[in-house]
């Protein structure tokens, strides 16, 4: 920092504070300047230098800007307090971090600043505050970030609409959609948006979303997301606790995508799709503008039939907001963690995303693994998922004049949702209404697709007399896809302590045996 520029700044010098916080030394205990707070969001993105206030203390750290592994994404608290988004991103909290930051150490804010020892609520800034709207409908998890899944009555249509489409935030969203010349890293404006492309040998390649829509065909397919958490209560409750957001069924949905394809992009940037050196180039990295990343194998990535878009349009309107205004990456038939949303940067390399959400969240371990001591590296990161189904909903109908034999009188439909990664095919829906002691196979309704293979899930629906539904002790679902996999019966041998890919049988009570108790959403269990 400039000798000036500190000149300037700092109004008086005195030793403010005494007390040494065991977590981190953030109370000043040697004899630094006082600065006004004004001085400190002086010094924010457009400035030459870049403060940064945690606690009450300041610290200039315009020579860790490019240093910082998380990217950029820390010139959004430069000018005001970074502690709200050392809380967010946990991995902060280690000594050597606090040290680093320490190295940084420039003054006090000024007492007469602050409001009972603390800076005022008004100046902290809230990375959540341009967060959409979102439908009441949603059964949220957690508010800030947002995570919250689509309930069983918004699931028994084949295309969610946008409105009731599950939301899987790790962060905050970021604003895409002002034209304000003023706009700061914290409300980037649709102006400033551009797809950064890094090739193998070094080649940059920027590109605007008007740029993709001009030069390339558009490409819309239809495909299932899930997240790798979906139906993670069920094995909790069934098996035991596992850490992470306990959803339900909900944590999937489907739409359709439209943008172009990545392959087309990966060509036009000067990437040889059909002869690149495997060697160099094994992985195609995604960063989202938020700081979020993942990556996919770049056979994936170029495949001429593996469907993976960058999207700007979803449910045949632009792409909302939550779901990665203004670009996405699709990754079709992969756990929807690697569909990197609000897509800033793509880089070829021989290595994967460097992400925790690649290099720990998003993988499984044995039964007798616990979260102490795991070796991270010995698991792959999920890709493909496995065979899954669920049941969405139960329904009493009229059958008198249904074609079935079976079927006179009052009946009761129970109707879902089965599929399977890596665009294979559900070839058979198995149901049981007496809890798996006897089977029968449900019907499969045809829905129309686009894409080259089964990314979507397949509905279906089965219809037993009521008498049945009544004697019956509980439904259960198990799909079966076209390479003859199925899900296993039960949670505990599945249970890994991320909670990931559960996919054990769905059993849902018949509502009528348990009125006492809800509907299908309460009456689900593992
Ligand atoms: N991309 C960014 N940039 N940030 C995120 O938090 N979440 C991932 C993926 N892409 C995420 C992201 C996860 S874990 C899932 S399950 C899907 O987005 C959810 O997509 P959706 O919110 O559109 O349903």
């Amino acid at each position: 920092m400039a000798a000036a520029a500190i000149a300037a700044s700092l109004l008086f010098y005195h030793n403010t504070h005494s007390a040494a916080n065991a977590e981190s030394p953030l109370i000043s205990t040697t004899s630094k300047p006082t600065i006004r707070l004004a001085d400190v969001k002086a010094h924010g993105e457009d400035s030459d230098e870049k403060w940064v206030i945690k606690g009450t203390k300041v610290y200039d750290i315009t020579d860790w800007v490019s240093a910082h592994p998380g990217g950029e994404v820390i010139l959004r608290a430069v000018g005001g307090t970074i502690d709200k988004y050392w809380d967010i991103f946990s991995i902060h909290k280690k000594q050597d971090v606090y040290d680093i930051l320490e190295s940084y150490y420039i003054g006090d804010l000024d007492p007469q600043d602050l409001v009972n020892g603390q800076v005022p609520s008004d100046d902290i800034d809230d990375p959540f505050q341009s967060d959409p709207k979102r439908d009441p409908r949603l059964l949220v998890h957690s508010d800030r970030p947002c995570n919250a899944e689509s309930p069983p009555e918004c699931l028994d249509t084949f295309i969610t609409p946008n409105d009731s489409f599950y939301v899987r935030n790790h962060l905050w969203v970021p604003d895409y959609t002002t034209n304000s010349p003023n706009s700061t890293a914290a409300k980037p404006s649709r102006d400033k948006y551009t797809l950064h492309i890094e090739l193998h040998d070094g080649t940059e390649v920027d590109y605007t979303v008007e740029d993709l829509k001009r030069n390339f065909e558009p490409v819309t397919i239809t495909a299932t997301l899930q997240c790798s958490g979906n139906r993670r209560k069920h094995m909790s409750d069934a098996a035991r606790p596992t850490t992470g957001l306990p959803w339900s069924i909900g944590a999937i949905s489907t739409s359709t995508f439209t943008g172009c394809r990545l392959r087309d992009v990966l060509a036009h940037a000067g990437f040889p799709v059909d002869d690149y050196p495997e060697d160099e180039v094994k992985h195609a990295q995604f960063m989202g503008a938020e700081a979020y990343g993942a990556s996919i194998p770049i056979e994936k990535a170029v495949a001429k039939r593996g469907d993976v878009l960058l999207v700007y349009e979803m449910g045949g309107k632009p792409l909302p907001r939550d779901h990665g205004y203004p670009l996405r990456a699709l990754v079709p038939g992969h756990v929807a963690a690697r569909s990197v949303k609000w897509l800033k940067s793509i880089v070829l390399s021989d290595e994967e995303s460097s992400s925790q959400w690649q290099q720990r969240d998003y993988k499984c371990f044995g039964p007798n693994v616990g979260k102490d001591g795991v070796d991270w590296e010995g698991a792959p990161a999920i890709q493909e998922m496995p065979v899954q189904s669920a049941i969405t909903a139960v329904k009493e109908v009229d059958a008198s004049n249904s074609k079935d034999a079976n079927l006179d009188g009052e009946a009761v439909q129970v109707e879902g949702y089965a599929f399977s990664g890596g665009g294979r095919k559900i070839i058979r829906v198995d149901v049981s209404a007496d809890d798996g002691r006897t089977w029968h196979q449900a019907e499969l309704l045809k829905n129309e697709t686009k894409g080259y293979k089964s990314w979507a899930w397949t509905r279906w629906k089965w219809t037993v007399p009521r008498t049945v539904a009544e004697a019956g002790e509980r439904f259960v679902v198990k799909a079966v896809d076209e390479v003859y996999n199925t899900q296993p019966e039960r949670y505990e041998p599945q249970w890994n302590f991320r909670g990931n890919l559960t996919s054990g049988w769905h059993r849902v009570e018949y509502p009528k045996r348990r009125k006492e108790k809800g509907g299908v959403g309460g009456a689900s269990q593992g």
